[in-house]
């Protein structure tokens, strides 16, 4: 039988995966190492089971043991795993801007979470680094892997990524292109390759916010290079040892957006939904595009799978709530934001008295008449108002069809909200609109200037 003993054997032998849409302007020939196809989603996992089996066998974590960890949600993920096939329980400390889908699936896996605040110092004792090492003193018999200075992680991706990548290209790589966090992919994947070939040209892949990039340029660990960024994953603000600077021949930074609209275009151009991290390291490989001939064969790494940031990057809202998205917002936006609500209507026999009622139980100033399914008039606050001050008995017994005005005018789906302003000049209070699934919604003034 082809079986595996457990789920800690299938890790690694990752695909390379050539890119086409997404490079049509790069001149080599680009291939992705998909780490997605780790049992835990990401690449952590190689590193999770060295660092647990370097630990028992230094005789640092015994049976029965609790593993501590500051995660970003991925090393927690393939800790978790292995901790599940050998019985340890494991406590993770985490930054407060980590997905909450990262922390759901850590804690799915039985794990207990720690959110701890991003924008503190690594030394303050609220840091998650210093809770981490807090616990570990205070809980007996746990282990505190600590990934950033954790020489296993590195060594992870010595004996197995580095020659995955080696054997799969048949040595022809010629550019190595890895997210920068923790340093062990970068560093562990590059010695060895650099050991077959020491000509491969490994570029590390920042962000904005960290100091790596100064750090090997000039040598200062520069504070002041230090801020909040939303990328994942990638980045730090501290040097852990895990990264061999010596290893690596350039820094490329990419801005939180490049990365955010990159890891879309991966999902839509290639059909390969990944993570933040993935979306940096692409708009990183397209910035240093010139300096890549034909002959030229790229590794670039993905870290992770996309499931973890639906919630964000995937998510139109979020991106434009950070000015990621410069795609016009459009009158199908707003019926999303309406999230399905419906159009309350007259009919042109009804009476007035109806209408008045339905405005007031719906607290809304106005409705469209409707007559067999087409809209043939509108029912105005400021005209239902003249009507009743006429004659307030009588009036209100009127039908419909006697002080309407005309229909509120129809707009498409995809129209621009920008457009919608002629119609608003034009003194009309509200636009009508049919959505894909054939359901008609009103848009008043008031609702844009709300969801705007
Ligand atoms: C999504 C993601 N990308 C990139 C990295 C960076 O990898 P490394 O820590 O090996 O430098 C990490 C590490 O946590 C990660 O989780």
């Amino acid at each position: 039988m082809k079986v595996y003993d457990n789920v800690l054997e299938t890790i690694g032998h990752t695909p390379l995966i050539r890119l086409h849409r997404v490079t049509r302007d790069v001149k080599a020939d680009v291939l992705a190492k998909v780490e997605t196809f780790n049992p835990g989603h990401s690449i952590k996992d190689r590193m999770a089971v060295q660092m647990i089996n370097d630990a028992e066998a230094k005789g640092l974590l015994k049976p029965g043991g609790t593993i501590i960890e500051c995660t970003s949600g991925n090393t927690g993920m393939g800790i978790a795993l292995v901790a599940a096939v050998r019985g340890y329980k494991c406590i993770f400390t985490t930054s407060d801007k980590q997905s909450k889908e990262k922390l759901d699936m850590l804690k799915a896996l039985g794990a207990e979470v720690i959110v701890c605040p991003t924008n503190v110092e690594p030394k303050d004792p609220r840091s998650y680094y210093s809770v981490a090492e807090r616990l570990q003193k205070q809980i007996p018999n746990s282990y505190w892997c600590n990934q950033y200075d954790n020489l296993s992680n590195a060594y992870a991706h010595y004996t197995s990524t580095g020659p995955e990548i080696w054997d799969q290209t048949d040595g022809r790589i010629t550019h190595l292109i890895v997210g920068v966090g923790t340093g062990g992919t970068i560093s562990g994947t590059a010695k060895y390759l650099k050991e077959q070939n020491p000509n491969i040209k490994v570029w590390g892949i920042d962000t904005y916010g960290s100091v790596f990039k100064k750090y090997h340029e000039t040598g200062e660990f520069d504070e002041s290079e230090i801020y909040p960024y939303i990328t994942e994953g990638i980045g730090e603000d501290i040097l852990p040892a895990n990264v061999d600077f010596s290893l690596i021949d350039h820094f490329e930074k990419v801005t939180d957006a490049d990365g955010a609209l990159a890891a879309r275009r991966l999902a839509r151009e290639e059909g390969l939904l990944l993570g933040y991290s993935a979306g940096s390291a692409l708009a990183g490989l397209l910035q240093l595009a010139d300096q890549l001939t034909e002959n030229d064969v790229v590794v670039i790494i993905f870290h992770d799978h996309g499931s973890r940031y639906v919630g964000k990057i995937y998510n139109d809202d979020w991106m434009r709530e950070r000015g990621f998205l410069n795609k016009e917002l459009a009158v199908h936006d707003l019926l999303r934001a309406q999230k399905g609500r419906s159009v309350i209507t007259v009919g042109p026999n009804d009476p007035v008295r109806l209408a008045l009622q339905l405005m007031k139980e719906y607290d809304i100033s106005q409705l469209p008449v409707i007559d067999d399914n087409e809209f043939i008039g509108a029912v105005l606050e400021s005209t239902v108002l003249n009507f009743m001050l006429d004659n307030p008995t009588e009036h209100a017994n009127k039908s419909v069809s006697d002080m309407m005005d005309p229909p509120f005018p129809m707009v498409e789906e995809d129209l621009p909200v920008s457009a919608l302003n002629s119609y608003f000049l034009d003194k009309k209070p509200a636009v009508m609109a049919k959505d894909r699934a054939g359901n008609f919604h009103i848009l008043t003034k008031y609702d844009i200037l709300q969801m705007l």
